[in-house]
């Protein structure tokens, strides 16, 4: 089920002092293919234990490259390996590419897009502009991409050689908390009177067909807010969480009563069948985990969505779910990683993704 595939690491430059992007193509010299904003996760052993660790795409779909961009996270395992570690020519293993940050393409389409990145939160938006000026060439995307400092714009030089091969059909707003701009609207934190001020001023959100949002949870949540209260469908706005910053609004306490029994889940991976037990309180995942089976994760946090699957029969509800669409749960997907049966027993069946 969780097939990784060996990639190569073709390139990598520093694109900030605690940032790099790397570029990888499949050791066996064929493509994998993958939309816009996808991302990919890593197999990567470090200090002998497996880590897995999802990473937006920052290349377009026709660039014919892969390109991940990896911030380093202060303490953070694989990103400072990746950071210090990782040169050109090493081999790595990732799953392939998943995920939903996306709207589809059209050659004839004349949409507005606006994307919003905070931090290394621009690399799945980058993928989406890149893909989006080249394969719509009628369309325009405005970018706000929020930093602490010039010092900490990733693919700083790329979106300027953007911005100079598309000036009519690319607008970018550069956000910096800590370094004046010269204009107020442009410096501190992206928050709500931001915000309605840049929608009075720069960008007509009546324009704009569907929006793009990545970086931390409360900051996604405000834009989304405000999107939303200029007039802006729920719909067509999208978001990508790194990480969520706090617990889902289910207490886990008050998914399962009888807790005191272990559930008999049916297992399905690969398409073979086996029986677990659940035990109170224990995810579908780590049952499926400690049974031996190779159901695919990541994050482990309810963000990623790498470990979703089907129930087939009987219930289970989510500690959290930062990942699935409302219309992904109502099709009976949920994030194994953070279900908990309510019932006696459950089948579920890991899908290709
Ligand atoms: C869908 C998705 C896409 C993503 N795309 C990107 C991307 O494009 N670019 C990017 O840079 N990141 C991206 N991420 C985030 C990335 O997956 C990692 O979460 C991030 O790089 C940190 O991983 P790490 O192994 O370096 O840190 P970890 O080792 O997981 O540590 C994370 C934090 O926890 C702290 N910590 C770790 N262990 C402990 C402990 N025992 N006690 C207390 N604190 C501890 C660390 O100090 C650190 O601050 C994405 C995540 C998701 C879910
Ligand atoms: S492993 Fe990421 S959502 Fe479950």
């Amino acid at each position: 089920m969780a097939k990784f595939i060996p990639l190569t690491v073709t390139d990598i430059n520093r694109t900030t002092a605690d940032a790099v992007s790397v570029r990888l193509a499949p050791a066996d010299g064929s493509t994998l293919p993958f939309t816009q904003g996808q991302y990919l996760t890593f197999r990567q052993e470090i200090d002998g234990v497996e880590l897995r660790r999802a990473y937006s795409i920052s290349a377009g779909v026709t660039d014919g490259t892969l390109e991940v961009g990896i911030k380093k996270v202060r303490g953070g395992a694989f990103s400072t390996w990746a950071n210090e570690n990782l040169k050109v020519g090493d081999t790595i293993e990732a799953l392939s590419p998943m995920g939903t940050f996306h709207t589809p393409l059209s050659p004839d389409a004349r949409h507005h897009y606006i994307g919003f990145a905070i931090g290394s939160g621009i690399t799945p938006v980058l993928s989406i502009l890149r893909s989006t000026l080249a394969v719509e060439p009628h369309s325009r995307f405005t970018l706000i991409y929020a930093n602490r400092s010039a010092r900490d714009v990733m693919f700083r030089e790329e979106l300027e050689d953007l911005k100079n091969e598309n000036l009519t059909r690319l607008n970018i707003v550069h956000i910096l908390k800590n370094d004046p701009t010269g204009i107020d609207l442009f410096t501190g934190r992206i928050d709500a009177e931001k915000l309605d001020a840049m929608f009075a001023q720069w960008v007509d959100v009546e324009t704009v067909d569907a929006a793009f949002i990545c970086g931390p949870e409360s900051a996604t949540e405000t834009i989304a807010d405000r999107l939303a209260h200029h007039g802006m469908d729920r719909d067509a706005i999208k978001y990508e969480l790194f990480a969520a910053a706090q617990q889902g609004k289910l207490p886990q306490t008050a998914i399962r009563d009888d807790t005191a029994t272990s559930t008999t889940a049916t297992i399905i991976v690969d398409g073979t069948a086996q029986d677990v037990d659940v035990a109170p309180g224990e995810t579908i995942l780590t049952a499926a985990l400690r049974a031996g089976l190779d159901a695919p994760y990541a994050c482990k946090a309810g963000v990623c969505s790498t470990c979703m699957c089907k129930v087939i029969e009987g219930d289970a509800e989510m500690i959290t779910n930062h990942a699935l669409e409302d219309y992904e749960v109502a099709r009976g997907m949920v994030l194994s990683c953070q279900a908990l049966p309510t019932g006696d027993s459950i089948t579920v069946e890991y899908l290709d993704h």
